[in-house]
């Protein structure tokens, strides 16, 4: 890294994500702590506070893999990539805040293109250590050629396009977080798993994946979209069918952990699995949704002429989610990973940061926010279910207006079904009753107008 850069980047403030200080460019505002949508500004050195709660979920998910071996066995170690790290804030939390005793097994590898932005994370890294210190050497055995790059603190850092950085070893976990759509780098991020590994996406370009930009959808996605209430579960699944036709063509079958849509973005995580067998039917979980009448829905494999004209599709068809794993994801085990300690507030506070208790309240409250509802929609959307808007329930029902939330789930569960929110800014639910008998419960809270 060129000489005199660390002296350029030293100007800024403070600010605290999840437990780990992150040092803000001078002309960067202190972020609110509800921040949505992309950031005001971006270019090197910005910090996107919006994807704070992507980098909560990710670094639970890793805490959890590790914990419940779901990826690799008790004691071994497990290689994980940040592909397009920028300044390195999801890494650093990595290292920072995932359990101590998991600590020693993972073994960081952080790349970016761009200069600055790799000299800002080397720097942050090196003024605000980790609390305990891993410094794992290069597994110099798995290489013929060692990567050029730097270790710090137990995170390796590598000046790369991420395509090249997808090779230099079988990562077990890789994240892709670009700017834009993630198309360019699919191909290789997937060439660059190990034979089991995890895969987190992030796509921002949302208008094309719910079909908003259909002639973009169509060039990026192969798909056709109709932009209505299902845009952004179609947006999701746009993306996990990318991600499935892509790995089937390296023989390797997906199976989705979690997928959402965030606000401005959409981000899936995928367990992948390298098999010729389960890959040659991948066409199986792939399909269209197809508009009915009132409002409703149903998923085919192959839509006739004239369903593609009120369906959107491709699209992948099959779960959402994996039960175990998204039911683990709760409020309490997001505050006890993320969410600083009084004496880490004190240490925070003694190398320069200003927190007072309102911005822990906020922060606190922001944690939850990154996980609310997952866990108690984690078995609805780890199998075949029926999602619906609140808003949209009463026209079909004959009612004037919705009843709560929560009373109408009680409703459901009494008839013996389950029913659960969804973790999106709209109010949207998913059940596994019938829809007669979903319009039967409303009509039974509501009274006809
Ligand atoms: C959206 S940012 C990543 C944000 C980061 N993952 C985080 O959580 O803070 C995208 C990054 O990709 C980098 N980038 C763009 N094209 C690249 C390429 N071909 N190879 C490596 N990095 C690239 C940019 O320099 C930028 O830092």
């Amino acid at each position: 890294m060129a000489e005199g850069q660390n002296e350029a980047i030293r100007p800024g403030h403070l600010w605290l994500e999840g437990k780990t200080l992150v040092h803000l460019r001078e002309d960067q505002q202190r972020p609110t702590h509800m921040p949505r949508g992309p950031a005001k500004r971006t270019g090197p050195g910005f910090l996107n506070p919006a994807m704070a709660p992507a980098r909560t979920r990710s670094l639970m998910l890793l805490a959890d893999a590790l914990e419940h071996h779901w990826l690799v066995k008790p004691g071994h170690d497990l290689r994980a990539l940040d592909a397009l790290c920028a300044t390195g804030v999801r890494v650093r939390r990595w290292r920072n805040e995932l359990p101590e005793a998991v600590q020693p097994r993972l073994r960081i590898a952080a790349n970016d293109l761009d200069e600055f932005a790799l000299n800002w994370l080397k720097r942050s890294h090196e003024d605000f250590p980790p609390r305990i210190s891993v410094d794992h050497a290069l597994e110099d055995d798995r290489y013929e050629r060692p990567p050029q790059g730097e270790m710090k603190n137990g995170i390796f850092m590598m000046q790369n396009d991420a395509r090249i950085a997808f090779m230099e070893a079988a990562y077990q976990w890789i994240d892709l977080d670009p700017f834009g759509s993630p198309v360019n780098f699919l191909d290789a991020a997937i060439q660059g798993l190990a034979r089991v590994g995890f895969l987190e996406v992030t796509a921002t370009d949302t208008a094309a994946l719910t079909g908003s930009s259909a002639s973009s959808q169509q060039r990026r996605y192969g798909a056709k979209g109709i932009v209505d209430t299902y845009a952004h579960d179609d947006a999701v699944r746009v993306l996990l069918g990318l991600v499935a036709t892509t790995a089937a063509r390296h023989d390797r079958v997906i199976e989705p952990v979690l997928a959402l849509f965030d606000g401005h973005h959409v981000r899936v995580s995928v367990k992948v699995v390298r098999s010729k067998e389960r890959a040659s039917k991948v066409m199986e979980r792939m399909g269209w949704r197809i508009r009915e009448p009132e409002g409703r829905y149903h998923f085919v494999q192959h839509p006739t002429p004239e369903e593609v004209e009120r369906g959107s599709g491709p699209l992948w068809v099959g779960p959402l989610w994996n039960n175990d794993i998204a039911g683990r994801m709760t409020e309490e085990r997001a505050l006890e990973l993320c969410s600083p300690t009084e004496q880490e507030l004190a240490e925070a506070a003694q190398l320069g940061l200003e927190w007072d208790q309102d911005d822990q309240e906020y922060a606190q409250r922001e944690i939850r926010r990154s996980v609310r509802h997952i866990a108690s929609a984690a078995d609805l959307m780890s199998r075949d279910h029926l999602l619906l808007h609140i808003d949209d329930v009463p026209n079909m029902a004959g009612v004037p207006h919705a009843p709560k939330m929560e009373a109408l789930f009680s409703a459901i569960q009494e008839t013996g079904y389950c029913a659960a929110r969804i973790p999106d800014i709209d109010p949207f639910f998913v059940t596994d009753a019938p829809m007669e008998t979903v319009l039967d419960c409303m009509r039974s809270l509501v009274q006809p107008g």
